[in-house]
Formats: C-alpha cells, structure tokens, sequence
C-alpha cells in the first residue's frame, strides 16, 4: 500500500502538479483558521518531557509547532532575516517570528491559497508571505541567514534545484535547517546530495519516533477536522496525507520504510 502511494506522489512525474493541486484544494477546504500548521509534528521523549509554552489559543497545535521548535531552535535566530520555504499556512512562520525573533521572517509557497490564508491570518509586523517555488526562489543572492523547510521537500521534482537555491539565497556562515520524511533507503542520496551543493553538515538526526509520538497524540484532533471539514469522498485521503493512525504512511514510520530526518547545514564562509 505504502509503495504505491509513494510511487504516485513522491515519484511521479506529475508530482509537483498534483501536490500544488492538492494543497490550494486543502487550503479552500480548511475554511476558519483553526488549522495554521500542516506537519506531523514533534514529541520530546525524554523522561522529563519538555512541552513548549505556548499562548492559550495556540494549544491544540501543540506537536506541530514543536516541530517547529526542534528545528528552528537549532541555531540562535535573534535578529537575523530567516526565509521558510513551503510555508503552507503560516503557523511556523508565525510561531517563529513571535517566540524566536528573527529580525525579518519571510514565508514562502507554491499555493496561492496557503499565501492568502497567511496574508490573511498572520498579521505580524516585520513577517510577509509571498508566492514562490522552492526550485526556483524569486529573491535575489544572499539575502538570508537562514533557510528553513519543514515538511515540504517531498513534494519537489527535483531535490538537488531546491539545495541549489537554498545555498544560493543564504549568506556566507549562515544555516539551512532541513527537516521532512523519505524512503528509509534514499537517505544517503540526500545526505549526498546536500553536501555537494556545498553545505557543511553540522548536525544530521532522525527523529521518527518524536515524530510518531506526536502522531498518536494529534490524532484525534485531525479526525474531527476532517470528519467536519472535508467531504466524506475527500475523507480517507485526508486522513492518509495528515498521518492518522494506521494509514500507509503512519505505518511506513512504524515498520522503518520511512524515516523523518532533521538537518543544520551551514553554508561555508567565501
Ligand atoms: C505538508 S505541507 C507543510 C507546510 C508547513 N511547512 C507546515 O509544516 O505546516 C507542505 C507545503 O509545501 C508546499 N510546497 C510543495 N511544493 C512546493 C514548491 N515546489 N515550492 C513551494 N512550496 C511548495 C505546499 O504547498 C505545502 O504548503
């Protein structure tokens, strides 16, 4: 089952149109603004667990911007300029332009729907939504410190054009901070294709477990969103691309076919 669902949209030729379709569909679908996150978000497992402080009205999306935290939180980002990339409905970005306070945080997607929902919902100064694709960024050289993705890069055609622009848009000394889930039997094919783009690796993990935890722990929460939201003929593919229990890719993180990983890369100084 898991095969042919990754064979049809983490290989397809087709893919970057499918998920694009998807995503504005998703996104029109998602009426209110209950859902500003679309990850399968990040449990801490050690004994004792540590949850992010977060305001009242941002509670029940716990794990996914926890997710977020592990992965921005790698590296200091106070008063710098942080682009994310497959920003989908700006939750990250929001999240990290309010507790981690870059000086300008700049989000980014292929959906247009995801970019009005922001434009809309996230009303922040100093953070800006703009339409773009990850394989071709619309942003002039070296305009970033850091480059963060989460959760998006599957759904590219060409991985190594998305590497190209990260290092491209990111200055001299600064991050790339990389996290989202593959085929346990690619990953050193990223792990290649990262470093001969010209980042240095700085600190690679997996973290499916974290990962599955807060599966569990979300997954009564994506059902009744998508019990109301979604159409019952939309429903069980709803409930196969947010993780729920027991669909393929829930279970591919189960058995070890799939492995989410999270990187800091740094790009060298000239
Ligand atoms: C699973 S969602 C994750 C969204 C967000 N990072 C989060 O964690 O909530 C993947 C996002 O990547 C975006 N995306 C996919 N391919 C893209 C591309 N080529 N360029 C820019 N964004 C893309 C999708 O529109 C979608 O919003």
């Amino acid at each position: 089952m898991l095969q042919i669902f990754l064979t049809y949209l983490v290989n397809s030729r087709f893919k970057k149109i499918i998920w694009q379709k998807w995503y504005n569909l998703l996104t029109s679908k998602l009426t209110d603004n209950r859902v500003t996150f679309m990850n399968y978000g990040y449990m801490d497992l050690s004994p004792d667990i540590k949850l992010l402080e977060l305001n009242h009205d941002e509670q029940k999306e716990i794990y996914c911007a926890q997710l977020y935290d592990h992965v921005a939180n790698a590296v200091p980002l106070k008063g710098l300029d942080v682009l994310e990339v497959g920003c989908g409905r700006g939750g990250g970005s929001s999240y990290i332009k309010r507790y981690l306070q870059p000086k300008t945080m700049t989000g980014v997607d292929f959906s247009k729907k995801n970019i009005a929902f922001c434009q809309k919902h996230h009303l922040i100064p100093e953070l800006t939504f703009r339409i773009g694709d990850a394989e071709l960024l619309p942003f002039e050289d070296r305009l970033f410190d850091i480059v963060i993705n989460v959760e998006s890069s599957h759904c590219y055609a060409a991985i190594e054009k998305f590497f190209a622009e990260a290092f491209r848009v990111i200055r001299p000394d600064g991050y790339f901070l990389f996290a989202d889930f593959r085929e346990k039997k690619v990953l050193d094919d990223i792990k290649k294709s990262l470093e001969s783009s010209g980042f240095k690796i700085v600190k690679s993990e997996i973290i499916t477990q974290n990962v599955l935890k807060a599966m569990d722990l979300d997954n009564e929460r994506k059902l009744s969103i998508i019990n109301q939201d979604i159409s019952k003929y939309f429903q069980t593919l709803a409930t196969w691309f947010s993780g729920c229990q027991n669909t393929p890719i829930y279970q591919g993180f189960q058995n070890g076919e799939l492995e989410y990983f999270c990187y800091v890369l740094q790009k060298p100084s000239i």
